[in-house]
């Protein structure tokens, strides 16, 4: 784990993430656009590009909002966006967002690896110990992906987001440091 977590840190078979640099911007700003996209992962919009430079150059200088740039291996090509956020280096916790801005690099698995690396250096390189997130209730691929991985559903928000003219529900998920450990050592089945 300790050679995996310094030698390769954010690489896996197919994706690697990396920081989100400046030159990635325009496409950045193209995605969060996306009605979509901002109603999953929570952002009202629509935001000019200035706006987007001025978030970028917040979170450029800050530890405690960690935003990546999710990569095909094969050619390098940037698909999508993960981040840790809220970072709490007392409590040790965070909160996680991610999508696939390129609709059709989804349903090819790209998302539960890129996930996987983050969670491994979440867990593992910055040493937290809870990872969070909430969801659309409808959102299957997300909900799917985050049951798989073994995050814990831990509540409902009831019509706690107003989307496209109607409330809809939030569900929250969250895995524990423990929980990371036993689901890599294949002793999690998920379904505890
Ligand atoms: C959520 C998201 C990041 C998942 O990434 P992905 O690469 O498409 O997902 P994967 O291919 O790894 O698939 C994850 C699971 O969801 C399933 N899935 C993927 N897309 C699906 C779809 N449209 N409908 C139903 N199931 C779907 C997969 O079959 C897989 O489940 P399985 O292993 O049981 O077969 C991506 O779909 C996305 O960006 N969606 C829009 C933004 C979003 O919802 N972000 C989450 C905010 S919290």
């Amino acid at each position: 784990m300790a050679e995996k977590a310094y030698k390769h840190l954010l690489f896996g078979n197919r994706v690697y993430l990396r920081r989100l640099e400046a030159a990635d911007l325009p496409r950045t700003l193209k995605w969060i656009n996306d009605p979509e996209i901002m109603a999953a992962i929570g952002v009202r919009g629509p935001r000019s590009a200035k706006e987007q430079e001025l978030w970028y150059e917040r979170i450029a200088a800050s530890r405690d909002n960690l935003v990546f740039a999710l990569c095909l291996i094969t050619d390098h090509r940037h698909i999508g966006n993960l981040s840790l956020f809220a970072v709490d280096y007392i409590d040790r916790n965070a909160g996680l967002t991610i999508f696939i801005g390129e609709p059709k690099e989804r349903q090819h698995g790209y998302g539960t690896e890129a996930l996987q690396l983050l969670l491994e250096y979440g867990f593992t390189y910055l040493n937290l110990h809870r990872i969070y997130c909430k969801t659309n209730a409808d959102a299957t691929a997300a909900i799917k992906m985050y049951n798989k991985l073994g995050f814990r559903q831990e509540g409902i928000l009831r019509e706690h987001s107003y989307q496209f003219g109607r409330y809809v529900d939030k569900v929250m998920f969250g895995m524990l440091r423990q929980e990371y450990l036993k689901s890599i050592s294949g002793e999690f089945s998920g379904k505890e």
